[in-house]
């Protein structure tokens, strides 16, 4: 049943931490529902917390090594406090104790959980979970105002028997509705009700019946803004060229090899889209006509007569009735000038720009965008690309609302 629920789980990082509360022992519980969901899950365990629980309870469960120390050489080498806040996407303090609450309303820097919190741009929520005196206290309501106005959010208490013996609100959530809530995080709403049809991945052009001639793009960067386009609401359609990866959920697929497929298959359903995003690495040309044939190696020399593929994202921007073009320019120089021209030259309403080469682009799991519009450019800073397609979606959802308007 959760597992149903919390389709918004899969592929995300999320940071745990885990603070000095009795309730330590349901984020063991925690752990596992967030893995069910499709999440991978890294824990930072405060000096509070390691008084109720063992790091190798949450290594155990999450399957990867716990975090505690903010200045330890070692474990900074491993992953410090802003490799940790780049991975992740989204912090869950669970439970969240009456200390550390008034800590991150402070601001402070001065343990690890603290330092991850404020380096951190992806979303923070917070279960609380202390005595009910203690949650009542008006300190603890002022630092919890404080955090709301900075936008972490809050998931709970819940009201009841608590372990002290008293009875009322400071209860923390059971780790079934924390889970549900963290994939809520993740439901922006800001495409609702919009159609986003996509390209993604490479496409490989036939030169015979075994041979192809194709390019290195590994899709990641378009299923991610698929992905991305469905937590925020719309209905997507993904246009799909040869990849190794899982269709994200909520996400209809749509497999396709070559230029000419793929031109067809979002040909046909272009008119009836809001938002079309072009990420393919389509090829730009195709052998005349693929040999029936396997071709046999007799000749010293052999010529492959090439011919241009169609512009798909081109053609779609040349509809009347069209969705809202985004086109990807993939430069490894001049990369705004080449941009801006590309978006001219295609007659698109938006462009997404990155620098390919040194890590960045095809195979990397990195990237940064620059995104130009009428408007103007706004630059989306490096970032793992999961987090880094929500930043464009909603950039996206931003645009395309204005121009409604
Ligand atoms: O012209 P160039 O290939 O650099 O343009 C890149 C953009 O155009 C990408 O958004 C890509 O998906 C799209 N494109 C396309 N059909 C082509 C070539 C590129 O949709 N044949």
């Amino acid at each position: 049943m959760h597992i149903l629920a919390n389709k918004n789980l899969a592929n995300k990082h999320i940071l745990l931490g885990v603070t000095g509360s009795i309730a330590a022992y349901k984020a063991a519980e925690l752990v596992r529902r967030l893995r069910e969901g499709g999440a991978e899950v890294r824990v930072v365990l405060s000096a509070g917390g390691t008084e109720f629980v063992t790091p190798l309870t949450f290594q155990a469960l999450s399957g990867n090594p716990v975090h505690s120390e903010l200045l330890d050489t070692e474990a900074e080498a491993a992953m410090g406090h802003i490799a940790l806040a780049r991975w992740a996407d989204a912090v869950v303090i669970a439970p969240a104790s009456a200390n550390v609450i008034a800590r991150l309303a402070q601001g402070r820097a001065d343990d690890l959980l603290a330092a991850v919190c404020l380096a951190t741009e992806v979303p923070v929520a917070v279960a609380p979970a202390m005595n009910q005196q203690m949650w009542a206290n008006a300190a603890t309501q002022d630092n919890l105002q404080r955090l709301r106005a900075r936008r972490i959010h809050q998931f709970g208490p819940a009201e009841g028997g608590q372990a002290c013996g008293e009875t009322g609100l400071g209860r923390m959530l059971e780790a079934d509705d924390i889970a549900r809530h963290t994939a809520g995080l993740f439901d922006t709403g800001a495409l609702a009700g919009l159609q986003v049809l996509l390209t993604a991945g490479p496409t490989q052009e036939a030169i015979d019946p075994v041979r192809y001639l194709s390019n290195r793009s590994s899709g990641r960067m378009g299923y991610a803004v698929a992905q991305a386009a469905a937590e925020a609401g719309a209905r997507v359609t993904l246009v799909s060229g040869p990849t190794a990866l899982a269709t994200p959920p909520r996400v209809e697929r749509i497999d396709v090899r070559s230029a000419e497929e793929m031109h067809t298959a979002v040909l046909a359903r272009a008119t009836d889209a809001d938002i079309f995003i072009a990420t393919a690495a389509v090829a730009d040309y195709r052998p005349v006509a693929p040999v029936q044939q396997k071709i046999k190696k007799t000749a010293d020399n052999l010529s492959l007569e090439l011919v241009r593929n169609p512009d798909i994202l081109a053609d779609v921007a040349a509809l009347t009735d069209g969705p809202l073009t985004v086109g990807f320019a993939a430069e490894t120089e001049n990369l705004l000038e080449y941009a801006r021209d590309k978006l001219a030259r295609k007659g698109l309403d938006m462009i997404a720009a990155n620098r390919v080469g040194n890590g960045l682009g095809f195979e990397a799991e990195e990237n940064a965008l620059s995104v130009i519009d009428a408007e103007g450019v706004t630059e989306l800073a490096q970032a793992p690309k999961t987090q880094l397609a929500r930043r464009l979606i909603a950039r996206i959802a931003e645009y395309f609302k204005r121009r409604l308007g």
